[in-house]
């Protein structure tokens, strides 16, 4: 049997795979998926786009192109990066990526040697934790508390871990935690970064996801004088994930090498995909599309915390996030997750267990749950399942 490179999970390591497929049962109501609301996809606005795109750009968008990207989108990101976030970039700071994965994945290509340190929330991204993994990082959990992630702690694990070279986090409504981080930190981020000369990869999926009411605190990018953060986003929150269409925003002489880094990794971003994003963005008010978007979840999530106050057991905690997909709780007492998840699938409801969303030792009795493609009744009924299975597994 020809061996795998390094690279490849040992058998058996595909968890979430087990779990999303053990949670497919039509019969289960899965908080578990990660899935933005299908039926809030601007589907007819997008087949004009697409329509001219052909129309307009039909030889370019099916030749080879520039590794890049469509220089017209590119520009039309840079304009609401500046305007929503307050990053200064030119053209030769922005790359297009198929999707913002594969800017965490380049990011991990170009910095990674085997046993290179990666400082990381934890919880965090588990596809992030799996890519870096991939290329041989060993991880330092940095503590997060309600204000994202602690910068005390940051700087005690840069004293510790000189070699760093990167510092992962996602300051906005964090994948799992939704947690937000504060103004002062980020500010504090962006200072260490330069202060121990390590790149800090700003992950930014939902931050345009916020709730009503909630004020929008500008990115680490925009308080960066010394070009040592790296800022990714995608459409796939605002738009589809289906188009697999991201970009990252830094300095030029990195941007250079993550460019060569793609090119033999895809070549380029799709083409096609570039432009009609670009036609959507100019015909289309895409900020009212994401305010909608925007309404619909904090309706979905302000009933999932009222339902977890009223059916979950007295003791058990989660976040109450102001934007994004996510909540996480917290369950005193449990010792195996997985073990919790399986009890839980027998009341047909599932969730994503903590354990994979960590670089280092899991916390048990944590568990992710979604709630952006969850109708408002299916949340009711699943979180009353959730609050029955829970106070049977902590009888037990
Ligand atoms: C924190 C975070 N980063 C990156 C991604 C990847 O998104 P995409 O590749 O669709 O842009 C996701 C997807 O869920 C995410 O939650």
């Amino acid at each position: 049997m020809v061996e795998f490179s390094k690279r490849v999970p040992a058998d058996g390591t595909d968890a979430v795979g087990v779990i999303l497929n053990s949670a497919s049962d039509p019969n289960v109501i899965s908080f578990a998926g990660g899935l933005p609301a299908g039926e809030l996809f601007p589907i007819k606005e997008m087949e004009k786009a697409t329509d001219e795109a052909y129309e307009k750009h039909g030889e370019a968008a099916m030749q080879y192109g520039s590794a890049s990207g469509v220089v017209e989108l590119r520009k039309q990101l840079l304009k609401r990066s500046e305007e929503k976030e307050n990053i200064k970039a030119e053209l030769k700071n922005i790359m297009m990526t198929t999707g913002s994965e594969q800017a965490l994945d380049l990011m991990g290509k170009t910095f990674i040697n085997p046993g290179d340190a990666v400082l990381l929330e934890e919880p965090t991204y588990l596809c992030a934790v799996d890519v870096f993994r991939s290329y041989g990082a060993e991880f330092v959990g940095v503590e997060m508390d309600d204000n994202g992630m602690r910068t005390d702690k940051l700087e005690e694990a840069l004293k510790a871990h000189p070699e760093a070279k990167l510092i992962y986090t996602i300051p906005n409504y964090q994948n799992p935690s939704g947690r937000t981080m504060s103004l002062e930190r980020r500010k504090k981020v962006a200072e260490l970064a330069a202060k121990y000369d390590v790149y800090v990869l700003e992950d930014n999926p939902y931050g345009d996801i916020r709730f009503a009411g909630e004020e929008h605190i500008p990115s680490i990018k925009s308080f960066d004088t010394t070009d040592h953060v790296v800022y990714t986003s995608t459409f796939s929150k605002i738009l589809a994930p289906g188009f697999r269409l991201g970009w990252v925003i830094a300095n030029d002489y990195l941007i250079k090498k993550l460019t060569v880094m793609k090119q033999s990794a895809d070549l380029q971003t799709d083409n096609l995909v570039q432009y009609a994003c670009s036609a959507f963005l100019k015909n289309n008010d895409i900020d009212a599309h994401i305010k909608e978007i925007s309404k619909v979840y904090s309706e979905r999530k302000d009933r999932m915390v009222e339902d977890i106050k009223k059916y979950f057991p007295k003791g058990v905690q989660c976040t109450n996030p102001h934007g994004g997909m996510f909540l996480w709780v917290t369950v005193p007492g449990v010792e195996d997750t997985v073990e919790l998840f399986k009890q839980c699938l027998k009341h047909n409801v599932a969730f994503v267990p903590g354990d994979p969303f960590f670089g280092t030792n899991p916390v048990p009795g944590t568990f992710r749950l979604n709630y952006s493609c969850m109708p408002i009744d299916k949340i009711d009924e699943g979180i009353q399942r959730l609050g029955k299975a829970l106070q049977e597994a902590i009888e037990n």
